[in-house]
């Protein structure tokens, strides 16, 4: 196998299929194309969910009735417009990012979409903001797509104190690290990986990858 057939770069590289599933279930709308314009507009790196992968999200938010999410990287706020979309009326997504300057684009962003009052941005570090957050606990569900060397001290904030509901669902984006999973090289890789092989223990969670784009990891807490 050569190495670029074992390291795809999958984030934007889209095959028939993965159009298909955009074309008939994903399609952008007009505030979504805006808030990715807007992250070009600010130079923002291109590192945010696909369509469809947001939309898997949506409809496992649904699945699962989620009324509380906390999300861990908020970037330009694409991926929080969707989540909130899911949301009922009365549902509530808390999101973390530590950048001023992406904050800022995902407020704008939020208003553009009319989910603001849905939302509430926490910027600063996750690991300060969590314990800001904790009386909002527990979560229905939780998404973590930012720095992924911490993801481990992540995931023992969620078992600490039921900050996620039992049967609430753990949701991690570019489970393949950009494809070195199995061989890991750099904190951030490891750090995905040192999160997946806790899971696999099943000692809170039972966990799987949906292969799509850079994979994504989907666990839900059994204990
Ligand atoms: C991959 S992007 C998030 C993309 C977003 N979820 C989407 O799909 O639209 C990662 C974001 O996490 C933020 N981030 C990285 N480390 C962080 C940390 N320790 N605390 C909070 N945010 C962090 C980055 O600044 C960046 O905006």
């Amino acid at each position: 196998m050569t190495d670029q057939a074992r390291r795809p770069s999958p984030l934007r590289d889209l095959n028939e299929y993965d159009q298909y599933v955009i074309d008939t279930f994903a399609r952008e709308d007009e505030a979504l194309q805006w808030i990715q314009a807007e992250a070009d507009r600010n130079d923002m790196p291109k590192i945010s969910l696909r369509p469809d992968e947001a939309r898997t999200l949506q409809i496992l938010i649904k699945a699962i009735g989620a009324r509380k999410v906390l999300e861990i990287g908020t970037l330009a706020g694409y991926s929080g417009t969707w989540i909130a979309r899911a949301l009922p009326a009365d549902g509530k997504l808390i999101t973390l990012e530590k950048s001023s300057k992406h904050a800022a684009v995902a407020r704008a962003s939020f208003e553009k979409a009319g989910v603001s009052s849905k939302i509430t941005l926490i910027e600063g570090a996750a690991l300060d903001s969590l314990k800001k957050v904790e009386s909002e606990a527990p979560f229905d569900l939780i998404f973590i797509d930012a720095d992924r060397a911490t993801y481990p001290t992540y995931l023992r904030w969620i078992n600490e104190d039921n900050h996620l509901r039992l049967n609430g669902v753990l949701v991690v984006h570019n489970a393949f690290a950009g494809g070195r999973i199995a061989t890991p090289e750099s904190a951030d890789d490891h750090g995905m990986s040192a999160l997946q092989q806790e899971l696999a223990k099943g000692h809170h969670f039972e966990a799987s990858i949906i292969g799509v784009g850079d994979g994504t990891l989907f666990a839900v807490r059994v204990r």
